[in-house]
C-alpha cells in the first residue's frame, strides 16, 4: 500500500526542481486539520474498523507511520528514486541493506577509503555471517573490476570518501557493475542529493548517514536507503520491517525539517570550504590540502563533472606528525572539537584517533597528522581567524 503512494508522490514532483521537492514532497498539508507540516504522528498502532479494515493504510508504526511516510516520500524525490526507506541510523539503514541482499559464500567490493562504522560492519559483523570483501581503490576503474569475482553481489562505493575526501567516478563504476551483473550502492552521506544524484548516473542504491546534511543540525541521528528500481524497494521495505531499525516519528520529523534548508545549507557550505581551503593551501604548517574542489585534486575533473559544487569537507596534514595535528584540533575554538559532520556548525576532529579508529592496522589506516573538518555556515572570516591560530 505504502509503494503506491510513494510512486505516486515521486512521479508528482519530478518536474520540480530541487529545492522545490526539498520543500514539498511528502510535505502536504494535514488532510484533518490543514496544518502545513507534517504532524509528529507519535504512535505505536491505529484503529481498523472493522478486523483488516485500515483508514490511511496504517497498522503498526514499525510497518509504517505517516510522519516516516513523509520523510521517505522527500527522500525519494530528492534522489530521483522509486522508493525511500528511513532508519535509525546511518548504519541501521546499511546493515538492512547488506543483509537484504547478501547470503553466506557472497563476495562484496568495498573502497580503500570509507568510514570507519562501514568498514567496521563488514569486516566485524557481515564477514562473521559467511560474505567476504576485497578493499578496492574505487578512483581506479580497473581496480574496481580486478576486485570483481564470480561471487561478487555488490560494489559499494563513498564519494567524496571520508576521510580522504577521494572520488570515484560514478558512472563509469556503475558500468562495471551493470557489466558484471552486480549492484551498485553509493554512499552520498558527503554530498547530499543537493550536489550529486547516484541513482541518475546509473547507482541501484544511494545510502545515506541522515545524521550528516540531511538533518544538518547535530540533533539527530538518522539512515536512509533510496533504490532506483521499486522492486528492490519493495524487498528493502519488507526487510525494513522484518528487521526493525526504523526511525522513530519525531526523529523523521526533524531530518523533514532540515532538509527544507539543504539547497541553501550546501551552498553556503561549499562557499565556506572554498575559502578555508585557500587559506589552508598557503598556511606554511599545512602540508596537504585534501579538497575536490582543488584543481590538483587527482578526482577533480570526475567531481566537477557529478558534483554540482565541492561541499564542505575538507582534511588536510600538518606538519609535525600525530602530536601536531591533535595539538591543531585541541586548540580549536569557533571549530568544535567532535565526531560527526554536516551540521550548520563547523566541526573538527583527529580522524586516527577519533572517528577511524576502528580501521587502524586495515588497508583503510588513516595518516596520523590528518585533520578533518566539517565547514559549517558561520560567517568565513571568523572561520579563517580561528583555523590561524589553531595552527599556530
Ligand atoms: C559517510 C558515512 N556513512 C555512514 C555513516 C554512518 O551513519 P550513522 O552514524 O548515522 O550511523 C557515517 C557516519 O559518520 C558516515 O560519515
Amino acid at each position: 500500500m505504502r509503494g503506491t503512494t510513494l510512486l505516486t508522490m515521486s512521479d508528482q514532483h519530478s518536474h520540480q526542481s530541487f529545492e522545490t521537492r526539498a520543500i514539498h514532497a511528502g510535505n502536504t498539508a494535514d488532510p484533518l486539520t490543514g496544518a502545513v507540516v507534517p504532524p509528529i504522528y507519535q504512535v505505536s498502532t491505529y484503529k481498523q474498523d472493522g478486523v483488516g479494515g485500515l483508514r490511511g493504510g496504517y497498522e503498526y508504526s514499525r510497518s509504517a507511520n505517516p510522519t516516516r511516510t513523509a520523510l521517505e516520500e522527500n527522500l525519494a524525490a530528492l534522489e530521483g528514486g522509486r522508493r525511500g526507506l528511513a532508519f535509525a541510523s546511518g548504519l541501521a539503514a546499511e546493515d538492512c541493506l547488506l543483509r537484504a541482499l547478501l547470503a553466506p559464500g557472497d563476495h562484496v567490493v568495498i573502497p580503500n577509503d570509507a568510514y570507519g562504522g562501514t568498514f567496521r560492519l563488514f569486516a566485524k559483523v557481515v564477514e562473521r555471517w559467511g560474505v567476504d570483501f576485497s578493499v578496492a581503490n574505487t578512483s581506479d576503474i580497473d581496480a574496481v573490476r580486478d576486485a570483481v569475482n564470480d561471487r561478487t553481489k555488490l560494489i559499494w562505493v563513498e564519494t567524496p570518501s571520508n576521510p580522504l575526501l577521494g572520488i570515484t567516478d560514478i558512472e563509469a563504476v556503475a558500468g562495471v557493475a551493470r557489466q558484471a551483473g552486480v549492484k551498485l550502492v553509493v554512499d552520498n552521506t558527503f554530498a547530499s542529493p543537493y550536489l550529486q544524484q547516484p541513482l541518475a548516473l546509473g547507482a541501484d542504491v544511494v545510502v545515506h548517514s541522515l545524521t550528516k546534511y540531511m538533518g544538518g543540525h547535530s540533533d539527530v541521528v538518522g539512515g536512509a536507503l533510496v533504490t532506483a528500481d521499486a522492486a528492490l524497494g519493495e524487498e528493502l521495505a519488507y526487510h525494513q520491517n522484518a528487521m526493525g531499525a526504523v526511525a522513530g516519528p519525531f526523529d523523521s520529523w526533524i531530518v523533514l525539517r532540515g532538509i527544507k534548508t539543504l539547497a541553501v545549507r550546501m551552498d553556503r557550505h561549499s562557499e565556506n570550504a572554498a575559502k578555508v581551503v585557500e587559506m589552508l593551501t598557503q598556511h606554511p604548517k599545512v602540508t596537504q590540502v585534501l579538497y575536490p574542489g582543488l584543481p590538483e585534486h587527482p578526482g577533480h575533473e570526475i567531481a566537477a563533472k557529478q558534483m554540482r559544487s565541492f561541499g564542505g569537507m575538507i582534511s588536510f596534514r600538518v606538519q609535525g606528525g600525530e602530536e601536531a595535528a591533535v595539538e591543531v584540533c585541541n586548540r580549536a575554538q569557533l571549530f568544535t572539537l567532535g565526531e560527526s559532520l554536516g551540521g550548520v556548525e563547523s566541526l573538527i576532529e583527529h580522524p586516527g584517533r577519533m572517528t577511524h579508529a576502528s580501521v587502524a592496522g586495515s588497508a583503510l589506516e588513516v595518516p596520523a597528522d590528518l585533520v578533518r573538518l566539517s565547514v559549517g555556515i558561520e560567517n568565513a572570516d571568523d572561520l579563517l581567524a580561528d583555523l590561524r591560530q589553531a595552527l599556530g
